[in-house]
């Protein structure tokens, strides 16, 4: 059991869900946040856990080692549990250098952070987030932990590096780290710039919804809940070392996606929202397919996704339709007018 979790960018989408998970499940630990409240963070996803007596938010950026040498000596996390990241492939793609920065040197930031933390605790544990855009399309079959990288976007190339430097840091510094690499999550709190929440937003609006392409990629959709658990069960007793590939099974296409969305959409607000789907054009280095193998994960930490599809995108469709001030605060003309451009919609 970990006394301090030091979890980076908790205002964020998965971040906030998990330091729910971590504040309620484990009551008697300290959960230290920083996040640097980018466009993406806000410490509002945290809801009452905001200030909860075991909750510590610290306003600060991974990139400065100060700040994080100053809640080292401070608190004396036990366990760190990294999700800070630029995190959206578009804007990788539109202005890609905070992806090095953010991605690669506040890993390694963190990384060292790691070592100092690791000398004074012998069950100090380093859990890195990561994605399955590191492997790049995988036009048949799952991605393993042993598939070799080959990513696409800025994006895909920032997680790919911070992989290799956490893994690097497993090999020359014996740092006791647990990797997992998940699919494409959803549900409340995320970002209107992802599809799913930025498909509400504008079928609500009367806009048309940009299918990029022809709209067969296809993706793997985890609900933001089942990511949490699986984070909590790799961090507790995952093996040192391990990479675990954290997937749902659920595999459509971007169009068959939507449709779903549309349809739930329709029966709550009435309307045919899906005859507002426009194809644009295709996202450059857009890959076609990503599929996960989580087998490990189901066999060694006995996890697996309990949240089906449907009844998520029920629940989260629900959610941004009840909480349009929260969607009004996380709008970004800036990024909007770019994308319009760069895809051609209106
Ligand atoms: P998000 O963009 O919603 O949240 C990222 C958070 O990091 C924000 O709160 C932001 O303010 C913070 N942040 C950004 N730069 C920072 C910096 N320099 N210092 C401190 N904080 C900073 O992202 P998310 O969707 O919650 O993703 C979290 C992690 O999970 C990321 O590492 C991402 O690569 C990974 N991931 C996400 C998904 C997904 O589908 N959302 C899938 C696979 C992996
Ligand atoms: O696969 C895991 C990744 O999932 C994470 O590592 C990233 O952090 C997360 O942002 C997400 O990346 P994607 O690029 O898959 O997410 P996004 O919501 O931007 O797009 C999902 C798919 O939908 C993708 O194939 C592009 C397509 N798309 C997206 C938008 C915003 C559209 O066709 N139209 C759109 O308007």
């Amino acid at each position: 059991m970990f006394e301090s979790f030091l979890v980076t960018g908790g205002a964020g989408f998965i971040g906030s869900h998990l330091v729910r998970h971590l504040a309620s499940t484990y009551p008697a630990a300290k959960i230290i946040v920083i996040d640097a409240l980018t466009y993406a963070g806000r410490w509002e996803n945290l809801g009452e856990y905001a200030n909860a007596d075991n909750v510590v938010c610290i306003h600060g950026d991974i990139r400065d080692l100060t700040m994080l040498e100053r809640v080292r000596a401070e608190h004396e996390p036990d366990a760190i549990v990294h999700l800070a990241a630029e995190s959206h492939v578009d804007r990788s793609i539109h202005r890609p250098a905070d992806f090095v920065t953010t991605n690669v040197v506040g890993t390694t930031n963190l990384l060292e952070l790691g070592r100092q933390l690791a000398e004074h605790h012998t069950r100090f544990r380093f859990l890195h987030v990561s994605t399955d855009e590191v492997f790049g399309p995988i036009m048949t079959g799952n991605a393993e932990a042993d598939t070799p990288y080959q990513p696409s976007s800025p994006y895909a190339a920032s997680k790919a590096a911070a992989d290799h430097f956490v893994r690097s840091f497993a090999t020359t510094y014996n740092l006791p780290v647990v990797i997992t690499n998940t699919c494409n999550n959803y549900g409340p709190n995320q970002h209107l710039e992802k599809l799913i929440p930025f498909m509400i937003l504008r079928a609500r609006r009367g806009e048309t919804l940009p299918i990029y392409g022809d709209g067969e990629q296809v993706r793997e959709w985890l609900h933001v809940r089942d990511h949490v658990r699986a984070i909590d069960c790799a961090l507790h007793r995952g093996t040192i070392g391990a990479t675990y590939l954290v997937g749902s099974g659920d595999r459509l296409t971007n169009k068959q996606l939507v449709i779903r969305v549309c349809s739930i959409l329709d029966e709550r607000c009435g309307g045919h929202h899906a005859s507002q789907m426009q194809l644009t054009a295709d996202r450059p280095g857009h890959d076609r397919r990503y599929a996960l193998d989580s087998s490990r994960i189901h066999q060694e930490l006995d996890w697996h996704a309990e949240i089906e599809l449907d009844a998520g995108l029920r629940e989260t469709v629900a959610w941004y339709l009840d909480n349009a001030e929260w969607m009004e605060a996380a709008r970004t003309p800036d990024l909007n007018a770019w994308i319009a451009t760069q895809y051609g919609h209106e």
